[in-house]
């Protein structure tokens, strides 16, 4: 298949692109940015585009004519609290800008990655993919008002659509994000062999690792007719503490202390989520333990491992 991935060059799309290339299909690889590895391989072209100008986007649909488009370019929760319009425009509208464009081109599947942030807090937990959707920050917005227009898009012009909703998407190389300093960026220092100070033990969150996310959206990509639009996606719940005390099991020579005077989380999403209905209708189940995600994120950021 023909398949245009949107911020290629982020956190995600760096193990997505190769995973998706290794399965035979044919990828178009898009970014704002040039690629971190600009080594050329097979099945795998890079173009820059940048999804908010709407002209570029019909110009690469048109030309390329993909049959699949898995958008991955998303302002995250910070810049879009700072600046909402932009916000919406890079969210939203470039989401608007793909499918219209998509459908001219012939377009006949778009996945979406959506996020836990679509709930807001104060919600029975583990939270069900169906329970209501009152999200507390403009992320969250454009993210619920994505997987609306998916839905519309589904139901008037009959295209193939779904979401995955993450959580804390971990592994080496995530530099965006809030929760980054709260999961990869700890795992990067402990692989430096850096010592650890962590003010904020009882932060807790639901650690997904890269390439779990990666096969989440395969799974989505693969499938006709799904019951529904979004999916929650889980990984495993765990406070900072519980985590660093996995990591200490893989890492023993590691250092790490907490700051018992520590605040408690200040996360303003729900914390437990129920992901059975992917598990049910999707056959999702992530590969990666806790332990297992932080063996290979500590080996590769040592580079005592290879990507693959
Ligand atoms: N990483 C997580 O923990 C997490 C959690 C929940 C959902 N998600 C979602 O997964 C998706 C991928 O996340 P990520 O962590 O890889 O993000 P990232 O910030 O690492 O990558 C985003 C990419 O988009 C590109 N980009 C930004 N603006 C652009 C534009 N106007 N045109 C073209 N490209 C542009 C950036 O250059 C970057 O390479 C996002 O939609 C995000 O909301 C991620």
């Amino acid at each position: 298949m023909k398949i245009l991935v949107t911020g290629a060059a982020g956190f995600i799309g760096r193990y997505l692109v190769p995973m998706l290339a290794g399965r035979g299909h044919e990828v178009v690889a898009t970014d704002l940015q040039p690629p971190r590895d600009a080594a050329p391989a097979a099945g795998i072209s890079w173009h820059r585009l940048d999804v908010s100008r709407a002209e570029e986007v019909y110009k690469i649909m048109l030309g390329q004519r993909p049959e699949a488009v898995i958008h991955l370019v998303s302002w995250l929760a910070a810049p879009c609290e700072e600046n909402p319009l932009r916000g919406w425009e890079i969210n939203f509208r470039s989401t608007q800008f793909l499918l219209d464009a998509g459908l001219a081109a012939g377009l006949q599947r778009f996945v979406f990655t959506s996020s836990i942030s679509v709930f807001g807090r104060g919600l029975p937990e583990p939270v069900a993919d169906d329970a209501v959707k009152e999200p507390a920050t403009i992320y969250g917005q454009t993210k619920l008002a994505c997987e609306h227009l998916l839905r519309w898009y589904r139901t008037k012009h009959g295209l193939q659509v779904g979401a995955v909703r993450f959580p804390w998407v971990y592994g080496p190389g995530r530099e965006n994000g809030i929760t980054a300093a709260y999961s990869s960026k700890l795992l990067d220092a402990l692989a430096r062999r850096e010592p650890l100070r962590i003010g904020f033990p009882e932060e807790k969150g639901d650690w997904l690792y890269v390439k779990d996310a990666c096969k989440a959206l395969l799974l989505v990509l693969d499938r006709d007719d799904l019951p529904r639009v979004g999916y929650n996606i889980m990984g495993g719940l765990y406070s900072v503490r519980e985590a660093m005390a996995v990591a200490r099991e893989v890492c023993p020579e590691a250092d790490i202390a907490f700051d018992a005077t520590a605040a408690a989380s200040s996360n303003p999403y729900p914390l437990a989520y129920d992901d059975s209905a992917a598990r049910r209708e999707l056959g999702w189940a992530p590969d990666y333990s806790l332990a297992e995600g932080f063996r290979e994120h500590i080996a590769l950021v040592r580079g005592t491992r290879g990507p693959a």
